[in-house]
């Protein structure tokens, strides 16, 4: 779903609050991207060629830290304008900005990329479209090349503690940080009124109508409510299990799948995805 209305809102949020956005990736999943990229960095003596999913200004400063050399490819050119302001570091000789569809890379040629990044780019892409994003990316690289993408997933079991009652409690024991609160609300408490299993989409407006009824119901204080209703959007992601996510991914090439280690939703609402290429 490219949703290019929703994507501009965001932008435009961004651009006039100058501020980071709550989905940019954190530190613990840059730093395992950084890990990812100095290894394949290591194995090979030419620079590097990574494609990035979306502007995510996060991914294109590690790329440059890294001297390799970034191609971001984001289909919402005020995206990269918003990118601009978090940016930390700039080599224009080493970054290609194309503003285009990751369905369609027509501007990369066969094979050219030995890296691929993305945080949550496969959520954006409609469950009907992913052959062809995999068919895509396969396109683009060669064997060897590795695919590392944090992507938001859903558990295949029920996870009592992530029950929307179960979550704000722990919240308000300050056993959840907010953005972890914020995550498990978002994508698991509300997912009997927002999932689609045919579809395989979670719609937030949904999610975020769920969160208003709460409040409406005394479930949730002011301020825990203008905590979440601040992050409201209407994207609709693609969302898998784990092992569907794995499964799509082992199309092209060994895929294992990352839980990092800080935060409680990591180990069943995101993980990242690591594909060697074969
Ligand atoms: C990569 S995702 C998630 C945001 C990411 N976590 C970040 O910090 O930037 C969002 C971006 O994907 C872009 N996008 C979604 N579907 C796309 C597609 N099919 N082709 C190109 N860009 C797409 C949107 O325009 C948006 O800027």
């Amino acid at each position: 779903m490219l949703q290019p209305e929703e994507w501009t809102r965001q932008a435009m949020k961004i651009l006039q609050s100058k501020a980071r956005p709550h989905f940019a990736p954190d530190q613990e999943v840059l730093a395992i991207h950084r890990q990812l990229l100095t290894t394949a960095k290591q194995e090979t003596e030419r620079r590097l060629r990574v494609l990035i999913l979306g502007a995510t200004p996060e991914l294109a400063d590690l790329c440059l830290e890294l001297d390799c050399h970034a191609v971001r490819v984001d289909d919402n050119a005020l995206m990269f304008e918003a990118a601009a302001l978090r940016r930390q570091l700039a080599d224009p000789a080493r970054e290609t900005i194309i503003k285009g569809n990751w369905l369609d890379l027509w501007e990369i040629a066969d094979n050219q990329i030995d890296f691929v990044l993305g945080d949550s780019s496969l959520n954006n892409v409609p469950h009907a479209q992913m052959g062809q994003m995999l068919k895509e990316l396969k396109r683009v690289t060669h064997a060897g090349s590795r695919i590392a993408l944090r992507q938001i997933i859903r558990p295949a079991d029920h996870v009592p503690e992530y029950e929307f009652k179960a979550a704000r409690d722990a919240f308000r024991r300050n056993e959840l940080s907010p953005q972890e609160f914020y995550f498990i609300t978002r994508f698991y408490s509300f997912q009997a009124e927002a999932y689609d299993p045919v579809a395989r989409t979670l719609d937030a407006t949904q999610v975020f109508a769920a969160l208003q009824g709460m409040f409406a119901e005394g479930e949730l204080t002011a301020d825990e409510f203008a905590f979440l209703h601040g992050r409201a959007g209407c994207i609709v992601h693609t969302i898998y299990t784990r092992q569907e996510q794995q499964e799509l991914l082992t199309e092209l090439g060994a895929c294992r799948a990352i839980a990092p280690k800080s935060a409680c939703y990591f180990r069943d609402l995101a993980n990242i995805f690591v594909v060697e290429r074969c």
